[in-house]
């Protein structure tokens, strides 16, 4: 029998972040079948076809062919106990993977060899840099024609603002894909067009420094520019340092192909080497251990209606500290009450199992009857404490909304506090009016259609919404020390008010800001909002 403390420190949870088409899916797939949780990958998630029959909780996947919701996948690896939350790769759904990252100890960034950083690399790296998480980067498709490995680590210095370090280094790419130089081992490991779907091939190794070995496995011209590179490389880049890795400053790269097989486990165990068990979490009472202290966790995500045939709510929980088990009462600290937690599950893709246990690391999804918000402490039921807010991201996107059919004021008022209590939406209000006008701010426009479809389906009340110009929020840090009423803006600048009744402002353009706050010294405005 395992002790607690064994347990939490073979757990590693991390989050998979990428642009839409990078390979996310296929890389996890090909974690998942070493790990021998699926036999043959595909079988998880896979072709567009295959991946809505394992999340199609809503008509508008199946609309759209995009996957809305994001699931968690444990599976075993040489003794590690590993947590994937895998994220939406949909743009539209970035609110939802931003806090998805709140839960994760470190990131793995998949970058596609011939697009490098992309859009929605850079918005979610934003929220890996805020909580200083390690992040690793896979630069995968190297069987197809890819971008100068040079420029490639250029772009995401100078992008992302993070200093690289090569593990191994590509030997050409597409069809000239030879394989990678590994510069611990410094070898060649060549790569073999393995079967897709299989376990990485034998690789085969070659001493870089028998030059002869070398230049007849991988010809002469490419034997001369790996050599010149692999120089200019130990001159140029940074130097491995674990503890900058750490501390989020320096990204480890791997160079391969997920949907080849090649340099995937290879990357993973590099990955499991150099990341840490789960870390003590920032509280109001101070930082919580996940070893010393007893359980607690924090919600990160709330889903509604992920099975239609139970219109059941689902709150999704890290567990930061100790051990869990279904029997366990436990503290809600928000709501005041002590309960036991309904039906705790660990959901995989679509598959729920109901589970006895869990420890710091894991993530469990528990029964909602409407009590939790996100950002919620459970705790022990002597314990008080708070874990820090999940901040809430600025959306990009505001319409006002106006129920069809006034007579349904009630169904509309509520169904659209839920859908925001589960922060699919945020809700603001005009600054010195009533709730007659409702604004609504999203990080991803699809997410209006989501409001639209769910409050038609799930409380049977049609909506209008028009869109207002604005693109960009700021709540006043300062709220106290500024006089709301005599706080003088651009024309096109708009106060409003959040549920909590914190003041902001609401801006067409980055100029406005700009104006705004030149205007009215002393002023503080922030992007963030911490709950
Ligand atoms: P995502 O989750 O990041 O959105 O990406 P996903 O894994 O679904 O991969 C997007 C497409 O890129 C898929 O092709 C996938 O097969 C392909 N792909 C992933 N890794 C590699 C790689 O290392 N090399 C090459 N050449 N292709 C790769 P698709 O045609 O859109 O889908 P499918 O029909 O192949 O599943």
């Amino acid at each position: 029998m395992s002790t607690i403390t064994e347990e939490i420190n073979r757990r590693r949870t991390f989050a998979i972040i990428s642009h839409p088409d990078a390979g996310k899916t296929t890389l996890t797939e090909k974690f998942l079948l070493y790990g021998g949780a699926i036999n043959l990958a595909g079988s998880v998630k896979g072709k567009a076809t295959a991946r809505h029959a394992v999340s199609d909780w809503m008509e508008i996947e199946k609309e759209r062919g995009i996957s809305v919701t994001s699931s968690v996948l444990q599976f075993e690896y040489g003794g590690y106990c590993i947590n994937i939350l895998d994220t939406p790769g949909h743009q539209d759904f970035s609110e939802d993977t931003y806090r998805t990252l709140m839960a994760a100890d470190s990131a793995v960034m998949v970058i596609d060899a011939s697009k490098g950083v992309e859009a929605q690399t850079r918005k979610l790296f934003k929220v890996c840099v805020m909580r200083r998480i390690p992040i690793f980067t896979f630069i995968n498709k190297m069987d197809r024609d890819a971008n100068d490995t040079f420029e490639l680590l250029d772009e995401i210095e100078k992008e992302l603002g993070i200093a690289t370090c090569p593990l191994n280094w590509p030997i050409g790419s597409g069809k000239e894909f030879q394989g990678v130089y590994d510069r611990e081992k410094k070898c060649v490991i060549a790569y073999s067009d393995t079967q897709k779907g299989t376990r990485e091939g034998t690789a085969t190794e070659i001493l870089a420094t028998d030059e002869g070995a070398l230049r007849q496995a991988i010809g002469d011209a490419a034997a001369d520019k790996l050599l010149e590179e692999i120089e200019l490389l130990d001159g140029a880049s940074a130097a491995f340092d674990l503890e900058q890795v750490r501390a989020g400053n320096l990204t480890p790269v791997c160079f391969g192909s997920a949907l080849t097989n090649f340099g995937v486990e290879i990357f993973l165990q590099h990955f499991l080497k150099m990341t840490t068990p789960p870390l003590p979490r920032r509280a109001d009472v101070g930082v919580i251990d996940p070893v010393e202290n007893e359980f607690s966790a924090f919600v990160f995500k709330i889903q509604a209606n992920m099975n239609k045939a139970h219109r059941d709510r689902v709150a999704f929980l890290r567990i930061c500290s100790g051990r869990f088990d279904a029997n366990l009462e436990v503290r809600h600290v928000q709501g005041g009450k002590t309960m036991r937690l309904s039906q705790p599950q660990q959901i995989m893709a679509d598959e729920r199992k109901i589970l006895s246990e869990a420890y710091a690391g894991d993530i469990i999804g528990v029964f909602d009857p409407g009590i939790f918000s996100i950002g919620d402490t459970i705790c022990m039921p002597r314990e008080k404490f708070q874990y820090e807010g999940i901040p809430t991201f600025a959306p990009e996107h505001f319409a006002r909304v106006r129920q069809v059919d006034t007579m349904k004021r009630k169904q509309f008022v509520k169904g659209i506090e839920q859908i925001a209590q589960e922060g699919a939406i945020q809700i603001f209000q005009e600054f010195n009016t009533g709730l007659e006008e409702i604004i609504v701010g999203v990080v991803g426009v699809l997410q209006f259609d989501v409001l639209k479809y769910r409050l038609e389906n799930e409380y049977n009340v049609e909506i209008r919404l028009e869109n207002l110009p604005y693109e960009h929020i700021r709540w006043i840090e300062n709220k106290d020390e500024v006089d709301l009423d005599r706080l003088t803006g651009t024309s096109d600048m708009k106060k409003v008010r959040d549920r909590k009744g914190n003041p902001l402002l609401l801006f067409v353009n980055a100029w406005s800001i700009g104006m705004t706050q030149e205007r009215n010294p002393g002023l503080v405005l922030s992007e963030f909002r911490r709950n």
